[in-house]
């Protein structure tokens, strides 16, 4: 069994989508300094790990999913040596920080694919998957063909524009698909390894992994794949033991098997997670159903063995912001269920403000509908929300025009605001350890036809009951014993001799049972 850094599990995350979060050379694009500089607002907010999307070099065909260099910070947002500084910082104020790794595929700007475009057997020729013809349309695959002087064709592993990086076949039916350990393949898990080693070596903490489940191809059950991070993982065991590792795959059972500590849920495939913001009656908006989310959340709860480490994020630079289908207080319940549950919960960065998504913008850099939920970063009410001092036609996306738009010095000072409630839930978070990471989870209510989402957290004899209804409606719980005090509340919740009564668009977190428990150190 692997290592488990201890600060992953009271990691509350921060995702900072780079390009708009805080620009500090007024080039209208955000950068590491940036960052740098806005330490101190997110660690007063609470959080203590900080998710960075790619920012490496790339010609930012995907927004820099793309890389064309892995090892080199993109020169709009600095240098290398801005990381380390960035690192440093963050360390200091115990804040830790995971690099985004995009292993399953490069831009096809990249050298590597450059050099293995080339007719003339060279060490990248196997550094990709290719057809040995490029006549050849292999079937379930997009491919790169015509472009080059070699006959094949490439395998691409999301946009035209990124080819797939070669890691084999788990079973083999052409001769151009090469066995996972046939040379070309390792040399890809070792070129990994030292991508890795560079950035540790540096001070990284770890690394959010981009499209983990999808490096093996012909892989079915991801046998294949899960063996590939388990080498990986041995490596980290032997070189860099508390190297965090939290994987974009979307099945903690195959994930955690293969040496992550924590598993994503995704907004898209089987989760359910839409049914509660992102659909035509999410259940946060108060007219929704949860159950089948509990449902699907419960059988990768079990699958996984109940380790808890199944992350749910407010929202990413994928999807629509929070705020686009979640108005009002009703936004505070989603905030209050996202952090009192198990797996470590990731802010995606303004939606602790209640940024809108942005209509009707342009696509910028492959993000097409996703480009209003990357808008710049609402910092104040000064020129270009304080974002950036460049004219605001050279911003890298416009600023939200509306002129309620939320920004977050305002909403520092104010006690009544959404960020202020964050704040609140996760310090409540943070003080107990049965609301924590690995607190475990017992569902009460499913949230099911308008009824509240009700369920007890626990961990080392302390034992605490969450009650959220963001229906229009009171809801009277008499099946909940031994309630006590209200330890969080928002809206209207009593207690009562057997359960409690919970108004409408309201949420409590109360104590349960006689032990009250461990309260927790940060
Ligand atoms: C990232 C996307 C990206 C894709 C391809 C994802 O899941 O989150 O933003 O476009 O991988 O790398």
């Amino acid at each position: 069994m692997s290592k488990r850094p201890e600060w992953l599990d009271a990691a509350v995350f921060y995702e900072i989508y780079p390009q708009s979060f805080k620009d500090t050379d007024g080039d209208g694009i955000g950068n590491i300094n940036g960052m740098t500089e806005k330490l101190s607002y997110i660690r007063e907010l609470g959080c203590n790990a900080i998710w960075i999307n790619p920012c490496f070099e790339s010609p930012f065909g995907d927004a820099g999913y793309d890389v064309s260099d892995y090892c080199r910070i993109a020169p709009r947002y600095g240098t290398n040596d801005d990381m380390v500084r960035l690192f440093e910082e963050a360390h200091k104020q115990g804040i830790h920080i995971l690099l985004d790794l995009v292993p399953g595929h490069t831009s096809w700007d990249h050298p590597w694919f450059k050099e293995s475009m080339k007719a003339a057997r060279n060490e990248y020729t196997d550094r990709y998957v290719w057809t040995d013809s490029v006549w050849e349309e292999p079937e379930g695959f997009s491919t790169i063909r015509g472009l080059s002087e070699r006959d094949g064709s490439c395998i691409v592993n999301f946009f035209t524009h990124q080819p797939a990086l070669n890691y084999g076949f788990y079973r083999p039916e052409k001769p151009w698909q090469q066995a996972m350990d046939a040379p070309g393949p390792q040399a890809t898990i070792e070129a990994l390894k030292d991508i890795m080693r560079f950035w540790l070596s540096k001070g990284c903490d770890g690394f959010r992994v981009d499209m983990a489940g999808s490096l093996v191809k012909n892989d079915e059950d991801q046998k294949g794949t899960i063996a590939l991070w388990q080498n990986i993982r041995a490596f980290l065991d032997e070189e860099y033991p508390e190297a965090a590792m939290v994987s974009e795959w979307g099945e903690p059972d195959k994930s955690l098997a293969g040496g992550f500590h924590m598993d994503f849920l995704l907004h898209f495939g089987p989760s359910h997670y839409n049914d509660l913001f992102r659909c035509e009656k999410p259940f946060f908006a108060g007219n929704g159903d949860a159950s089948e989310f509990v449902a699907k959340y419960i059988e990768n709860y079990e699958r996984s063995e109940r380790k808890g480490l199944i992350c749910i994020p407010s929202g990413n630079h994928d999807m629509d912001r929070l705020a686009r289908h979640i108005k009002g207080d009703n936004r505070r319940l989603a905030f209050a269920f996202l952090l009192s549950m198990p797996g470590a919960p990731y802010i995606y960065y303004g939606d602790e403000i209640g940024m809108n998504y942005v209509e009707g913008l342009a696509s910028v850099e492959g993000g097409y509908g996703r480009t209003g939920s990357r808008s710049p970063m609402q910092w104040d009410t000064s020129e270009n929300a304080g974002f950036s001092s460049a004219p605001s036609d050279r911003l890298y996306i416009p600023i939200d025009p509306s002129e309620d738009r939320p920004d977050a010095a305002s909403q520092t000072e104010d006690e009544a605001s959404l960020r202020s409630e964050v704040k609140r839930l996760i310090a409540v978070r943070q003080s107990h350890k049965a609301l924590n990471n690995l607190g475990d989870i017992e569902f009460i209510l499913n949230g099911a036809k308008e009824k509240p989402l009700a369920y007890t957290r626990s961990f080392d004899g302390e034992k605490i009951f969450v009650i959220i209804n963001p229906a229009d409606e009171k809801y009277e719980m008499t099946s909940a014993e031994g309630l006590s005090d209200i330890i969080y509340k928002f809206g209207e919740c009593s207690v009562t001799d057997t359960g409690c009564v919970i108004g409408p668009h309201s949420a409590a977190f109360i104590r349960q049972g006689a032990d009250r428990g461990s309260e927790a150190s940060e």
